[in-house]
């Protein structure tokens, strides 16, 4: 991963046709991660937020879900790597979850959070603010 000021991680986890958890993947999530990835380079954004697919979330009733992180730079650079993500969770943990996303809400997250820094309550399902 580059230095990005912001990371958004979407939920692409798809499930068998006959869980009963259903998943982000059925709801459209392909097509919320390329509404991400639109509005960044739109917007010209490339250089500060990263877009990426993840798997499960943990709230699947809310699909589809996005996490948007805010990495601090630097910190504890010299640990390995699941020590350090572990590190940064507990000691930084400025993340964000959004959830029932649709292309509407995705342009506003990119434009007022990732753009102005404010986050977009209205679709927010939780925080480790
Ligand atoms: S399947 Fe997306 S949050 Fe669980």
């Amino acid at each position: 991963m580059n230095s990005s000021q912001y990371r958004v991680f979407v939920c692409t986890k798809q499930r068998p046709a006959d869980s009963s958890e259903g998943c982000c993947c059925d709801r459209g999530a392909l097509d919320i991660y390329q509404a991400f990835q639109d509005e960044v380079d739109r917007l010209q954004l490339g250089d500060r937020v990263e877009v990426r697919k993840s798997g499960c979330l943990d709230r699947c009733e809310a699909g589809v879900v996005a996490m948007v992180y805010q990495p601090n730079r630097g910190e504890f650079n010299w640990l390995p790597t699941k020590l350090r993500v572990k590190l940064r969770k507990l000691l930084f943990p400025k993340r964000y979850l959004y959830g029932n996303l649709t292309t509407d809400d995705v342009r506003a997250i990119v434009q007022r959070h990732l753009l102005n820094g404010q986050v977009v309550r209205q679709s927010q399902i939780s925080t480790n603010e």
